[in-house]
C-alpha cells in the first residue's frame, strides 16, 4: 500500500470537525430538537440518608406547563443490568427511583416533565419531600477503616526487606475528591418512534449505552439506537447514569420527545467524581538509593451500593526495580454518589504517592531525583517477568532534564532565584496503560467520488474525527476534504468508548483493514464490470494509486477514477469492513508488558512575601508510542498538564459532613486551572513506535500528559518554600507554614 515518506500519519493535522466547532454548528446532545419536544428536571434528595416518607407532587402538578411528574410510586419497572456482563459497563447498580432509600445528597427523587425548561424547573422546585433521616456516614477521611485489603500486587519479602532497609520512606499520601467538569454537562433527548427509541446522549461510548439502556429500559437492543456526534469532553464521568432513562420513559409516557439536561450543580452530585484516596507508602533503599522494598497501600471512598475500587496501583507493580513488593487495596463506603473513573483513573492518583515518596527517598539520600529513578529503572516487567513492549522512560526522563535545564538546579530548599521570586524545581516520573479494544469500521467508495468510514466510537474532543480521515487518506489517496467521517452512532459498525486513552490505538487497523478490503472490492467490481477497462483483467494487474484504478504497466493518469467504476457497475457505492484485534488475543502483544511512559518536569515561582505560587514552567516528556497527529497530540498532553495542576493547586469537591451536600457544587466555588493558571508548557514525544500495538505502534495519548504532574508540583513547591505537601491540593495554608518569609 502507499506508505509514503510524505506519509499524513505522524503529520502534524488539522482539525477535520474544527469548521463545525469554531462556527457553533456542530450539534452536541442538548443541540437536538425535535417538533413537541418537552423538557425534563430531576429534583434532588436533601438528606444524605435515610427513607422517603412523603412525596407530594400535587403542588408541581398544577403549575402552568407541567405535564408529568416521576418518582418511584409511578416510574413503572426499570431494571438493573445483568452484573458481570462485560459489554455492558453501567456506572451505578440501581436504576433511578427503584425503591425510596435514600442513600446520598442529591440522588434523583423525582423528575418533572413541562412545556419549557423555566416550568420544568420551577416544576421540580415544588415537588415535596419529606424524609425519616437515618444516621449517614460522611467523614472525608477514610481512617476509620478495619476491614479487609486485597492483595493486587506481590512479590518477595516487602516487610522484612523495609524493616532492614538502611534508608526508609514511610510516609502517607491523600488526593482528595475531585468532579469532573467537562464544559458540556450531561444530556439526553429521547425520540420514540413506534417501539424504537433514539437517545441523543452526552456518551463516551454509544455501544455500552445502547447495551445499557435496553437492560435498564427492558427495551430490545435493536429497538435503542444512540446518537453522540459530539462530545464537550467527559474525562471518563459520560457513561450511562441513572438520570439517563428518565427521559426515554417520559417520552414514551408523553408521547412527545423529551430533553433532560443536568445543571452544574447536579453535575456535582448525581454523575461520579474521582474518589478520595488515602495511601500509605513504604520505600526501602540502600544508601546507594538501589530500592530494596515498595510497600503501596491505598483505600478509596465509594457508595453505599457500588464497589469501585480506583485501583491506585495500577503503575506501582512495574514501573521500578524492586525486588520485595506488596500493593494492597480496599474501599471504604459512605453516603455519597459512586465514583467513576477521572482522567488516568489510578494511575495518577497513584503516582501522586509513589512518586511523591521518590521524591522523599531522594531528599533523604541527598541525590538528585532525576538519578534515583534512572537507577532504579525496571529492565523487565517484575510483576509479571514480561519483557516490556516498548519502555523508554529514562529517555523521557533524560530528554526532558535537558530541555528544563535540570543540571542547574541547586538542591537546597530556596536556593534559586529569578526575578525577586524564588523557584522550585520538581520531577516525576509517569505511566499510563496501553492495549487495543475490538473495533470494526466500514470503508465505502460512493459514486460521489467521495469516500465514507463508519465506526460505532465517538470523538471525546480529543480528535478521533481526524485520525479517522488520516488513515483512509494513507491508505486510499482520496483527499482529507473528499473523506465523510460517520461515527457516534450505535448503529454503525461497533467500536470501542473513549476511554482509557485506547481509542486511536484500537481503531487504527480497522480502518487500514477496511479500507485495504474497499480497494480490493472496488477491483473486483471493475473485473467485474462489463464496459470497464478492466473487465475480466486478473486482479493483480489492475493497480491502485490514489483513488484511481489503472493497469499494471499504465500510468495512474490513464487510469478510471472509482466514481467512473461504480457508475458503470451503477453502483451507488462500495463498502467493505475491517477489523482491530484486541491485545487480549494479538500473540504480538500477549507476551509483553504494555504501558506508556512520561516525565514531568515542574517549576514554581514562590512570593514568600505575599505567600503566592504559581506553577511558572512545564516540561513534559512522553513516550507514548507512535504519535499520530502531533497537533492533537500536544493539545491533549497539554490539556492534562493543564489538568494536573488543577489537581495539584485547585481542585477538591468539599462536602458537608451535616448533610452529604458539596459546598463547593459550582464552576464559581470549584476552582479549576484555567488560562491564567496555565504555565508555559513544552511537550515533546519520544515517538518510537510500539510492535505490540500492530502496524501503526501508537498507544494513545488522552491522560499520560496528567500522571506525574501533582507529584512533580509537589516535589517544586517543597524546593522553594521547604514545605512538604502530601495532601492535595496544595493550599494557601500549607504554604504559610514555610519558613522562608522573603526573597
Ligand atoms: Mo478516561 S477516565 O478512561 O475517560
Amino acid at each position: 500500500m502507499i506508505m509514503t515518506s510524505s506519509s499524513i500519519i505522524g503529520r502534524p493535522t488539522p482539525r477535520v470537525d474544527g469548521p463545525l466547532k469554531t462556527t457553533g454548528t456542530a450539534q452536541f446532545s442538548a443541540d437536538f430538537h425535535f417538533d413537541r419536544l418537552v423538557h425534563a428536571m430531576p429534583v434532588g434528595a436533601g438528606i444524605a440518608s435515610g427513607r422517603i416518607t412523603k412525596l407530594d407532587t400535587s403542588a408541581a402538578e398544577s403549575m402552568p406547563g407541567v405535564l408529568l411528574v416521576l418518582h418511584h410510586g409511578n416510574i413503572g419497572p426499570l431494571f438493573r443490568t445483568a452484573p458481570g456482563d462485560a459489554d455492558t459497563s453501567n456506572s451505578e447498580a440501581r436504576p433511578a427511583f427503584e425503591d425510596e432509600v435514600i442513600r446520598h445528597w442529591g440522588q434523583h427523587v423525582a423528575v418533572v416533565i413541562a412545556n419549557t425548561l423555566e416550568q420544568a424547573t420551577a416544576g421540580a422546585a415544588a415537588v415535596k419531600v419529606e424524609y425519616a433521616p437515618d444516621t449517614a456516614s460522611l467523614s472525608a477521611s477514610l481512617d476509620d477503616f478495619k476491614g479487609e485489603r486485597k492483595s493486587v500486587s506481590e512479590r518477595g519479602d516487602v516487610d522484612k526487606a523495609f524493616d532492614d532497609a538502611p534508608v526508609k520512606i514511610d510516609a502517607n499520601y491523600v488526593t482528595p475528591i475531585e468532579t469532573h467538569n467537562p464544559i458540556e454537562m450531561h444530556a439526553t433527548v429521547a425520540v420514540w418512534d413506534g417501539d424504537r427509541v433514539t437517545l441523543y446522549e452526552t456518551t463516551q461510548g454509544v455501544v455500552n449505552h445502547r447495551a445499557v439502556m435496553s437492560q435498564v429500559l427492558g427495551v430490545p437492543m435493536e429497538n435503542v439506537r444512540v446518537v453522540t456526534k459530539f462530545l464537550g469532553s467527559g474525562f471518563g464521568g459520560k457513561f450511562p447514569w441513572p438520570h439517563c432513562a428518565l427521559a426515554a420513559v417520559a417520552a414514551r409516557r408523553l408521547n412527545r420527545p423529551v430533553k433532560l439536561s443536568l445543571t452544574r450543580r447536579m453535575m456535582f452530585s448525581s454523575v461520579g467524581y474521582r474518589p478520595r484516596t488515602e495511601q500509605h507508602v513504604q520505600l526501602g533503599a540502600t544508601k546507594e538509593g538501589k530500592l530494596l522494598a515498595l510497600r503501596h497501600d491505598y483505600l478509596n471512598v465509594t457508595s453505599q451500593l457500588d464497589d469501585y475500587d480506583e485501583g491506585c496501583g495500577e503503575a506501582t507493580p512495574y514501573l521500578y526495580s524492586v525486588a520485595n513488593l506488596e500493593v494492597t487495596g480496599a474501599t471504604v463506603k459512605r453516603h455519597t454518589g459512586t465514583p467513576i473513573w477521572m482522567r488516568g483513573p489510578g494511575a495518577v492518583p497513584g503516582l501522586f504517592g509513589t512518586e511523591s515518596a521518590m521524591n522523599e527517598l531522594a531528599d533523604e539520600l541527598k541525590m538528585d531525583p532525576l538519578r534515583l529513578r534512572v537507577i532504579n529503572d525496571a529492565e523487565t516487567d517484575e510483576s509479571n517477568k514480561l519483557p516490556f513492549s516498548s519502555r523508554h522512560l529514562r529517555e523521557c526522563l533524560e530528554t526532558g532534564a535537558k530541555k528544563f535545564g535540570w543540571e542547574k538546579r541547586n538542591p537546597e530548599v530556596g536556593s534559586m532565584r529569578r526575578d525577586g521570586k524564588i523557584l522550585g524545581w520538581g520531577v516525576a516520573a509517569a505511566s499510563w496503560i496501553a492495549m487495543r479494544l475490538p473495533c470494526t469500521a466500514s470503508v465505502e467508495f460512493c459514486a460521489n467520488g467521495r469516500l465514507c468510514v463508519r465506526c460505532a466510537t465517538q470523538d471525546i474532543g480529543t480528535g478521533t474525527y481526524t485520525v479517522f480521515a488520516q488513515v483512509v487518506h494513507e491508505k486510499t489517496g482520496v483527499p482529507m476534504d473528499r473523506i465523510d467521517v460517520i461515527i457516534g452512532d450505535s448503529a454503525l459498525p461497533a467500536g470501542p468508548f473513549s476511554g482509557g486513552s485506547l481509542v486511536t490505538g484500537s481503531v487504527l487497523s480497522a480502518i487500514a483493514s477496511g479500507a485495504e478490503n474497499a480497494i480490493k472490492r472496488l477491483q473486483q467490481v471493475a473485473a467485474a464490470t462489463e464496459g470497464s477497462p478492466y473487465h475480466q483483467a486478473s486482479l493483480e494487474t489492475i493497480s491502485y494509486s490514489g483513488g484511481i484504478l489503472h493497469k499494471k504497466d499504465q500510468a495512474p493518469a490513464d487510469g478510471t477514477h472509482f466514481a467512473e467504476i461504480l457508475k458503470m457497475a451503477k453502483v451507488n457505492g462500495l463498502s467493505a469492513e475491517g477489523n482491530s484485534q484486541p491485545t487480549s488475543e494479538d500473540p504480538k502483544a500477549k507476551g509483553v508488558s504494555l504501558h506508556s511512559y512520561g516525565a514531568q518536569f515542574v517549576e514554581v515561582e514562590w512570593e514568600p512575601d505575599i505567600a503566592r505560587l504559581r506553577v511558572s514552567r512545564v516540561v513534559t516528556v512522553i513516550d507514548a508510542g507512535r504519535i499520530i497527529n502531533p497537533t492533537a497530540a500536544t493539545n491533549q498532553v497539554a490539556g492534562a498538564v493543564v489538568m494536573g495542576i488543577g489537581m495539584g493547586m485547585l481542585e477538591e469537591t468539599i462536602y458537608d459532613e451535616r448533610t452529604g451536600q458539596p459546598i463547593n457544587g459550582s464552576l464559581a466555588d470549584y476552582l479549576v486551572a484555567t488560562c491564567a493558571d496555565s504555565p508555559d508548557i513544552d511537550v515533546t514525544f519520544l515517538d518510537y513506535p510500539d510492535p505490540g500495538m500492530g502496524e501503526y505502534g501508537a498507544r494513545g495519548v488522552g491522560e499520560i500528559g496528567l500522571a506525574g504532574v501533582a507529584p512533580a508540583i509537589t516535589a517544586a513547591v517543597h524546593h522553594a518554600t521547604g514545605v512538604r505537601v502530601r495532601e492535595l491540593p496544595v493550599r494557601i495554608e500549607d504554604l504559610l507554614k514555610s519558613k522562608i518569609v522573603s526573597v
